[in-house]
């Protein structure tokens, strides 16, 4: 059974225009569907000022409490309020957090312990896990002292509703502290095993395309068109927070692995950014990067700031020259907006596509082929004829031009990428000679 949750997304007047109030509120639904939590109620909260002791005021307090109770169903009259769980959308400090749960009876969880939630449920790799692990913990260390009272009873949703919320009252600070320890000194074994796996990464004989954007904006959608393959694409925020990776032919029948990634999300938690970036680690080596824009959203600017504030750590902006702008979602708008949403197209270098009716899709291949070939380089080489698997993988990984063989060896002329070329010389410097 799902958790009956209300959703409160409270703003300050004067900072917020009715469309942002609109897309907070529903950044916040999809937030809370991303969990399934069964959401009954949900309330713009306009604030003057932030009330310190509880985030919003008494007396809208007390008026949410009379709603609430206003939603006991029949047969139910002995529960004050048939909502489990309230979710505000904002950053609460740990005693307004207390104070609400007290006064609405029930658990209260802000943006961020939403956010973990999210993530403990969908993370995969051991690495991913052990960071949303370590995030939630640190969260929780802050809120340790609290009353449980009335929640001890209660049965939470997935993830750590449940969990750490419960077993919270069992184990103390020295015990949380024990396990971050361990957990950190686990994640430095992961981490140290996953070098490995990059190094054999090298050997991929692919060029990787990567997906970026934010959530929602369409990735697997658009993964699942250029590949034709089905992983889960759903109108739920986080459906993807592992890396998925399958390959691809381009029309000029080169192949690449397509890499789909985890979606982004403004006000991250600090310790999830860290957890966020290891799954991001492909975009280190990836030769062309998509980044994926929901064009019909009234936030895809502020979105887009907040995918290049996270890609600024792998020293990527919108001018990095393997960096494509992929405005998705075009058939939702109409003949004026497309219009100007075209207008942001720079020459090449960007696209309109839509995900779901294949529109421009085409386009984005040639696209991918021509920035791939773009970085292409012309090399001559010489190797022994002995060499036969060498020869075999410059076949499969470059464009022959010439092959000369005469009778102790062959010269090359070919055009390769720059991860082809990484792999040349990372791998194989010892059996040819630059001509
Ligand atoms: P995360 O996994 O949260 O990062 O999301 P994502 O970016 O992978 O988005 P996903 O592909 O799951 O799509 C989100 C929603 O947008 C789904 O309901 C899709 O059907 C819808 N969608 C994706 N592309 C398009 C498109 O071109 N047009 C329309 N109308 N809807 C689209």
């Amino acid at each position: 059974m799902s958790t009956v949750a209300a959703i409160l997304s409270p703003f300050l007047k004067k900072d917020l225009s009715q469309s942002e109030i609109d897309y907070k509120r529903e950044e916040a639904i999809n937030l809370a569907q991303a969990i399934q939590l069964d959401v009954r109620y949900v309330e713009d909260i306009a604030l003057r000022a932030i009330t310190p002791a509880t985030y919003v005021g008494k007396g809208v307090i007390e008026r949410i409490k009379g709603e609430f109770e206003s939603l006991t169903e029949e047969g139910a009259e002995h529960l004050e309020s048939p909502i489990e769980l309230v979710y505000v959308d904002a950053h609460l400090s740990p005693v307004q957090q207390r104070n609400l749960e007290k006064a609405f009876k029930a658990k209260v969880i802000d943006r961020i312990g939403l956010i973990l939630e999210i993530f403990g449920a969908r993370a995969q790799t051991r690495e991913g896990q052990l960071q949303v692990e370590l995030a939630a913990l640190d969260y929780q260390k802050s809120r340790l002292v609290r009353s449980w009272t009335h929640l001890e009873r209660q049965r939470g949703g997935a993830g750590f509703m449940g969990g750490p919320g419960e077993r919270q009252i069992e184990i103390d600070r020295r015990l949380i502290s024990e396990r971050i320890t361990m957990l950190k000194k686990d994640l430095d074994k992961v981490r140290q095993n996953r070098h490995l796996q990059k190094r054999n990464r090298d050997k991929v004989p692919f060029p990787i395309v990567a997906l970026v954007g934010y959530t929602n904006a369409g990735k697997s959608t658009l993964f699942n068109r250029l590949t034709r393959s089905n992983i889960m694409a759903k109108d739920m925020l986080f459906a993807t927070l592992d890396t998925t990776m399958r390959k691809l032919s381009l029309p000029n029948h080169q192949e690449v692995l397509l890499s789909d990634t985890v979606g982004f999300i403004s006000d991250l938690p600090t310790h999830l950014i860290a957890a966020f970036r290891a799954t991001l680690e492909q975009l280190e080596y990836a030769d062309v990067i998509l980044h994926v824009k929901d064009s019909a959203s009234p936030a895809m600017q502020e979105q887009e700031r907040d995918v290049y504030d996270i890609l600024k750590g792998f020293n990527l902006s919108r001018d990095t020259a393997h960096v494509i702008e992929v405005y998705n979602k075009i058939d939702l708008l109409d003949a004026e907006k497309r219009l100007d949403n075209l207008r942001y197209l720079r020459d090449g270098k960007d696209i309109a596509v839509s995900a779901l009716t294949g529109e421009g899709c085409d386009e984005l291949l040639d696209l991918i082929a021509s920035q791939l070939t773009k970085k292409h380089e012309t090399l001559r080489l010489i190797t022994d004829i002995k060499n036969g698997a060498f020869i075999s993988w410059l076949h499969e990984n470059s464009d022959v031009l010439e092959e000369e063989y005469s009778e102790k060896q062959v010269s090359f002329t070919l055009r390769i990428g720059p991860a082809g070329k990484g792999r040349l010389v990372h791998h194989y410097s010892e059996l040819f000679q630059l001509s």
